[in-house]
C-alpha cells in the first residue's frame, strides 16, 4: 500500500516539475510554476521521507534517522530561505552557482555511499563468488563513477564561479592549461573504466574524486568572470545529469525525471544564451571574450565626437513623444532603477505617451534578467516587448531611452565582421527617430568594445547613474 503512495507521490513530483518549467517560461505564469513544481517535489520529499520501505530478512524497514533528516531540512530552509531574500537581483547568477555546486556536491556524495555500500557487499562476497559478483555490479559502478565525476566537475566548478562572481577569486591561467585538463579529464575517465572491470579497488574511487575536483576547479579558472553565466548554466545541466544518475542508482523515478529535466533544460539555456551572443560553446569555454580583453578584436579607439543632452532636453523629447521605448541593460540592473523606470513610464503614459520596453535576450547578465528585474517593479507584461517584436516597433518609434544597455544596441554586430559580436542579434534603436542613451561615461560594456551608436546624428548621451537620471527626469517631467 505505501509502495503504491509513494509512487503517486513521486508521479505527483514528475508532473508539477514538467508543469511547473512550462509556466517558467512565460513571466506571468512563473512565479506560480516555480511554487507548483517545489510543492510537487515537497510530495515526493515527504512521501520519500516516510512511505520508503525495503525488506532485509523478511523484515520491513523505513528510513528512519528522522531527527538527522529534520535537522538538515530546517537548516537547509533556513539557510536558503534567507538567502533568496537577501539577494540582490545582480547577484542572482551568484547564488545558482553556489545551489548547483550544492547539488553536484550531493550527487558526489550519493556516489561515495554507495560505493561503499558495495564495497561491503564485495568483501563479503567468497573469492569463489567474486568473478560473478563482479560482472553483476559492474552496471551499479558504472553509474556510480559517473555520477562522481560529473557532480564533482559541477561542485567544484560551480564554487570557483561563485567566487569569480563575488570578486573572491581573480582569472588564472597559464600556457598549455587546457591541455592539462584534457589530460586530468582522461586520467580519470580512465581510472573509472579500470574501477568498473575492478571494483574492489576501493582506494581508486578517491583518486576519480580527487581528479574530478581538479578538473572543475582548473576547467573553470581561465574563464573571464563575464562569461560565467553561460558557465553556470553548463555546470546545472551536468548537475542534473550526476542527479539523475543517482535516480538510477536508488531506482527512484522522480529523481531521475528531475535530473534529466535539469540536465536539458541547462544544456538548452547554454545554447540559448550561447545563440543569442552568436558565440560557440567553445569560444566561451576557451575563448577570452569577456575575460581578458587583450586581443579582442574589434576594441576600437573613439569613433568621433558624440553629443549630450541635458535633463530637461531629454524630458521635453520623451513629454512631446507619441511613442517612447525603454530599452534596459545591465547598468539599469546595477543602478537598482526598475522601480524609478516604471515611474517614468508610468508618468510619461499619464501624459499619453505610449511606453513600452524592448528587451534583448542576453540583456543583463543572466537569462530573464531584464523580465525578472521589471516584474519585481510591477511592469505590466502587455507592455515588454522581445527582441524581434521591438525591433518592427522601432521605425514607429519617437524616442528610444537606452538605461544602461550597450552591447545589446551595437551596430557593430551587424556591419562589422571583425568585431566580437559581429552576428550577435541586436535591437535595431537607429530606426527610432531620436536615441537617448544613459550611461555613466562613454567606458565600454561586458564585450569591451566601442560602440559606433554613441556618435550616430540621432543619437544623444544622457550621462550619470541610471536610477539618479531617472529620479530627476520624473521630477523634470513633472514640473513640466
Ligand atoms: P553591457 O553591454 O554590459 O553594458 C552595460 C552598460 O551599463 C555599460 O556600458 C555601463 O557603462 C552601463 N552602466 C553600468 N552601471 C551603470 C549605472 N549605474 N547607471 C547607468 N549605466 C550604467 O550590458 P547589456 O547591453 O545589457 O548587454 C549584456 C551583455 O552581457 C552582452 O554582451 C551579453 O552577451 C552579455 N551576457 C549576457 C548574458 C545574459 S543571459 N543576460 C549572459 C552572459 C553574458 P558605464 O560604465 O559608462 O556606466
Amino acid at each position: 500500500m505505501n509502495q503504491h503512495l509513494l509512487t503517486i507521490c513521486y508521479l505527483i513530483g514528475s508532473i508539477t516539475f514538467i508543469l511547473g518549467l512550462k509556466m517558467l517560461s512565460n513571466p506571468a505564469s512563473a512565479r506560480k510554476g516555480n511554487l507548483l513544481a517545489a510543492g510537487g517535489m515537497s510530495i515526493a520529499i515527504f512521501g520519500t521521507i516516510f512511505l520508503f520501505s525495503y525488506d532485509e530478512n523478511g523484515t520491513t524497514h523505513y528510513l528512519g534517522n528522522y531527527i538527522w533528516i529534520f535537522a538538515a531540512l530546517i537548516i537547509g530552509a533556513i539557510v536558503g530561505t534567507l538567502a533568496a531574500k537577501k539577494v540582490q537581483m545582480t547577484a542572482m547568477p551568484e547564488m545558482v552557482s553556489l545551489f548547483n555546486g550544492m547539488g553536484g556536491a550531493c550527487a558526489a556524495l550519493i556516489s561515495i555511499v554507495e560505493f561503499n555500500h558495495l564495497s561491503k557487499e564485495l568483501d563479503a562476497t567468497p573469492p569463489a563468488e567474486i568473478i560473478q559478483k563482479i560482472q553483476e555490479v559492474q552496471p551499479t559502478v558504472l553509474i556510480i563513477v559517473l555520477g562522481l565525476i560529473i557532480g564533482s566537475v559541477s561542485f567544484a566548478g560551480s564554487m570557483i564561479a561563485w567566487g569569480k562572481l563575488n570578486g573572491k577569486v581573480k582569472d588564472f591561467s597559464f600556457t598549455g592549461q587546457n591541455i592539462l585538463n584534457m589530460v586530468v579529464l582522461a586520467a580519470a575517465l580512465g581510472l573509472a573504466v579500470y574501477m568498473i572491470f575492478n571494483p574492489q579497488q576501493h582506494m581508486l574511487l578517491y583518486a576519480i574524486l580527487g581528479l574530478s575536483l581538479f578538473y572543475g576547479i582548473f576547467f573553470v579558472m581561465p574563464i573571464g568572470g563575464a562569461d560565467m553565466p553561460v558557465v553556470i548554466s553548463l555546470l546545472n545541466s551536468f548537475t542534473g545529469v550526476a542527479a539523475a544518475c543517482g535516480g538510477f542508482l536508488y531506482d527512484n523515478k522522480v529523481m531521475l525525471t528531475g535530473g534529466i529535466l535539469v540536465g536539458a533544460a541547462g544544456t538548452l539555456l547554454t545554447i540559448l544564451m550561447c545563440k543569442a551572443m552568436n558565440r560557440s560553446l567553445k569560444n566561451v569555454l576557451i575563448g577570452s571574450f569577456g575575460g581578458n580583453k587583450k586581443g579582442v578584436a574589434g576594441v576600437a579607439g573613439a569613433q568621433g565626437e558624440h553629443k549630450e543632452i541635458s535633463l530637461s532636453d531629454a524630458a521635453m523629447v520623451m513629454s512631446y513623444a507619441n511613442k517612447v521605448l525603454i530599452v534596459p541593460g545591465y547598468g539599469l540592473a546595477v543602478a537598482q532603477a526598475q522601480h524609478t523606470c516604471h515611474e517614468l513610464e508610468k508618468i510619461l503614459t499619464e501624459k499619453g505617451v505610449e511606453v513600452k520596453y524592448a528587451i534583448h535576450p542576453v540583456a543583463g547578465r543572466m537569462p530573464g534578467h531584464m523580465n525578472v528585474l521589471l516584474a519585481e517593479a510591477d511592469v505590466s507584461y502587455d507592455i515588454l516587448m522581445e527582441m524581434e517584436q521591438a525591433n518592427d516597433e522601432f521605425p514607429t518609434t519617437d524616442v528610444v531611452l537606452i538605461l544602461g544597455a550597450n552591447d545589446v544596441v551595437n551596430p557593430a554586430a551587424k556591419s562589422d565582421p571583425a568585431s566580437p559580436i559581429y552576428g550577435m542579434p541586436i535591437l535595431d534603436v537607429e530606426q527610432a527617430k531620436t536615441v537617448i542613451v544613459n550611461k555613466r561615461s562613454m567606458k565600454p560594456g561586458y564585450a569591451g568594445i566601442e560602440n559606433d551608436l554613441f556618435f550616430r546624428p540621432k543619437t544623444s548621451m544622457l550621462f550619470g547613474d541610471a536610477k539618479k537620471v531617472l529620479q530627476d527626469l520624473c521630477t523634470e517631467i513633472k514640473n513640466a
